[in-house]
């Protein structure tokens, strides 16, 4: 029977499908009723976007920290997404290829792929995330930092494999509510997560001299009162460097554990970055400034994991990875 490989990437903020092209991007969010039945009521950018919940609904976060919280729902989400999604045909098996940190623990992945399978197709194969860029380079050390929601993976690879990787829990939810934190600590201003990620997007920059401000809803804690006031980048600026520069120590330490040799060549070709929080402002430079090495982002840093997975897994050249891995 001939199959059909697609890569579904369950993350901690967003649900990716790919199959030759990109089929579906929303938020990885669901409103949920639970009952002697959990019912998913709503999913994706419906259910980001409903301003009141149906009676007895919550919303729900399936993956939180990049690890599955809620596999019950995620499954649900995930069967919906694939029956509207994935054309049926009986004559073709499906394949599911799922990126996974790479820092997650046995446990953890079984249940990711007991709750991927459960959503139908039961052929479900684990890809640790530096590997998914492989088809990116061309085989010798390099080094890949994937700035995820809820966690930051960095690894070196080469044509053989992993060299080494770690997954960091800190990524842009993180990153949110640090800013809330400086915000209150500060400003006395309490804000929502989602007006802390809109803020870092809007004015987050780790140029030192950055003058963009934006205004932004929330409380006054001292009179309680709701209002709009004006803040600026270098306000949210300690909450952008702290996170990155976690980060940046990660990699300092990754490349400094290399032996000598292996660490010449990741200085050669570089550090390779994607994954939302790679459009920080300024990122590219903040790193190549502190590890002295060529830092290059994707131009796609959202989609470019599940593109590169998609051909890692129908090119020749990697089958016998693949085996490798467990396929
Ligand atoms: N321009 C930007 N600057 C900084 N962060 C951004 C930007 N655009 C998106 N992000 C952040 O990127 C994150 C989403 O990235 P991504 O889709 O790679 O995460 P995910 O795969 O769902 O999560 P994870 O891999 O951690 O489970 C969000 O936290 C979002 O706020
Ligand atoms: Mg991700």
């Amino acid at each position: 029977m001939q199959t059909r490989k697609f890569v579904i990437d369950p993350g901690s903020a967003f649900v990716t499908l790919y199959g030759d092209a990109l089929i579906y991007r929303e938020p990885n969010v669901a409103v949920v009723r639970r009952g002697r039945m959990t019912e998913v009521l709503a999913y994706g950018e419906e259910a980001a976007n409903m301003r009141t919940l149906p009676d007895h609904s919550v919303l729900s976060r399936p993956v939180q920290g990049g690890i599955v919280k809620q596999p019950d729902v995620l499954g649900l989400v995930l069967k919906k997404i694939f029956e509207k999604y994935i054309p049926q045909n009986l004559f073709k098996a499906v394949e599911l290829y799922v990126p996974v940190p790479a820092g997650l623990s046995i446990v953890e992945r079984e249940n990711l792929e007991k709750a991927v399978a459960s959503a139908g197709y039961r052929d479900v194969t684990l890809i640790e995330t530096p590997l998914c860029f492989l088809p990116r380079f061309d085989g010798g050390d390099t080094m890949v930092a994937v700035f995820g929601a809820g966690v930051t993976d960095v690894g070196v690879v080469n044509s053989e494999g992993i060299v080494t990787a770690s997954t960091v829990d800190i990524g842009g939810d993180a990153l949110d509510e640090k800013i809330k934190g400086v915000l209150l600590q500060n400003r006395n201003f309490k804000i929502d997560s989602a007006a802390a990620e809109r803020l870092k997007k809007a004015i987050g920059s780790l140029y030192t001299v950055d003058t963009s401000a934006v205004s932004v809803i929330g409380q006054d804690i001292l009179d309680l009162r709701s209002k709009s006031i004006e803040i600026s980048a270098t306000q949210i600026a300690p909450a952008i460097h702290y996170c990155y520069s976690r980060i940046l120590d990660i990699l300092e330490t990754t490349l400094a554990s290399l032996p000598r040799g292996k660490q010449e060549e990741v200085r050669s070709n570089g550090l390779y970055i994607a994954g939302g929080g790679a459009g920080m402002n300024g990122l590219g430079d903040y790193l190549q400034r502190g590890l002295r090495i060529p830092v290059t982002i994707d131009p796609d840093y959202e989609t470019a994991m599940v593109k590169y997975l998609a051909k890692l897994i129908s090119s020749d050249k990697f089958a016998q990875l693949l085996r490798a891995v467990g396929k």
